[in-house]
């Protein structure tokens, strides 16, 4: 089953919004399978950011990502990946559709709120960035 890697950035934890973006998630339909609250380390941004390594908001973009918590998640379901940047919305939050996250509660590209994995490959490398084997559970829903 296709998986994703979506964190929410520490703008969107501290503007109060991870409820209501797990609620979007959870809604659509797709499964929880991994999540975490946690303060990222230099080391782990840098690897995470790494093709951006060359860009000149690089820098800023790796202070961010560290300043504060982040709610680094693992969400399955058929087509997961393009369903969730089509939810997450275009990368500035001003170009993007309302209806998105982005769309409805940001205005700043480096303040976008939540990072998700753009092609499956990228996310099968972000998931085994962020976490363990056995942090991810393995269930299905049934109801
Ligand atoms: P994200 O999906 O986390 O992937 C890379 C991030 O770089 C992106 O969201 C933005 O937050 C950030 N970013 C992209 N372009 C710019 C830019 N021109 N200036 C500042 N930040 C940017």
């Amino acid at each position: 089953m296709e998986r994703t890697f979506l964190a929410i950035k520490p703008d969107g934890v501290q503007r109060q919004l991870i409820g209501e973006i797990i609620c979007r998630f959870e809604t659509k339909g797709f499964t929880l399978v991994g999540l975490k609250f946690m303060k990222v380390s230099r080391e782990l941004a840098e690897q995470h950011y790494d093709v951006h390594k060359e860009k000149p908001f690089f820098n800023g973009l790796v202070e961010f990502i560290t300043s504060g918590p982040v709610t680094a998640m693992v969400w399955e379901g058929d087509g997961v990946v393009a369903a969730a940047r089509k939810m997450i919305g275009a990368t500035n939050p001003l170009s993007a559709e309302p209806g998105t996250i982005r769309g409805d509660f940001g205005v700043n590209i480096g303040r976008n709120l939540i990072h998700g994995s753009d092609a499956v490959e990228t996310a099968q490398r972000e998931i085994g960035l962020w976490f363990k084997q056995e942090e991810l559970v393995d269930w299905q829903p049934t109801l």
